[in-house]
């Protein structure tokens, strides 16, 4: 296993996302809703960070259906989240940006259930990896095509745990 991201650049990072959403939210009312499972540990470090902004928050999870490894293309909402999105401004809050359909699907859940604005946030970004054409609003770290673990993320539901990211050799 191989360090791609140590702790402390992590640190240093969220707290600088942290810094940039609360100017863009200060004393406004936010409804992160954070995607199962991956997320919970950069939104556990990351809205502990914000400042000055009325969040709310909530956990959505959506899974391809088929059988592959490789995103199917067709996403499903399979935890809906239990606070109303009407009316609300939402920031999404994911781990990694890979093919883009899991976020897109959400991100279009969101709008549909009439939020009035809808921003995402994802700690990694691997824009190589792209179906389907999406930007995240706020991105921690772009990193080339590898298979990451730790901070939240899997391989197998394993290394979730880990305070850095790395890639498996
Ligand atoms: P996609 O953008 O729809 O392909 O799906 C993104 C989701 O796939 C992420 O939220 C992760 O749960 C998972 N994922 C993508 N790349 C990785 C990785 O390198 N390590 C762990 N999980 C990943
Ligand atoms: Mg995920």
């Amino acid at each position: 296993m191989k360090i791609l991201i140590t702790e402390e650049q992590i640190r240093a990072k969220v707290s600088k996302m942290a810094r940039t959403i609360s100017e863009k939210y200060r004393n406004r009312e936010l409804l992160v809703l954070i995607v199962l499972k991956g997320a919970f540990v950069f939104a556990a470090d990351l809205l502990r960070k914000l400042d000055g902004v009325d969040v709310r928050c909530d956990f959505i999870k959506a899974s391809s259906y088929g059988l592959s490894t490789e995103s199917s293309g067709m996403v499903k909402i399979e935890l809906i989240p239990s606070l109303e999105i009407g009316g609300k401004d939402v920031l999404i809050v994911d781990d990694i940006l890979d093919t883009g359909l899991t976020i897109s699907e959400i991100k279009k859940w969101v709008e549909e259930k009439g939020a009035r604005s809808c921003e995402v946030c994802v700690f990694l970004d691997k824009p190589e990896r792209r179906k389907v054409p999406f930007e995240a609003d706020y991105v921690g770290f772009k990193i080339p095509n590898h298979f990451v673990v730790g901070y939240g993320m899997d391989c197998g539901e394993k290394h979730r745990h880990y305070p850095f990211v790395a890639v498996l050799e």
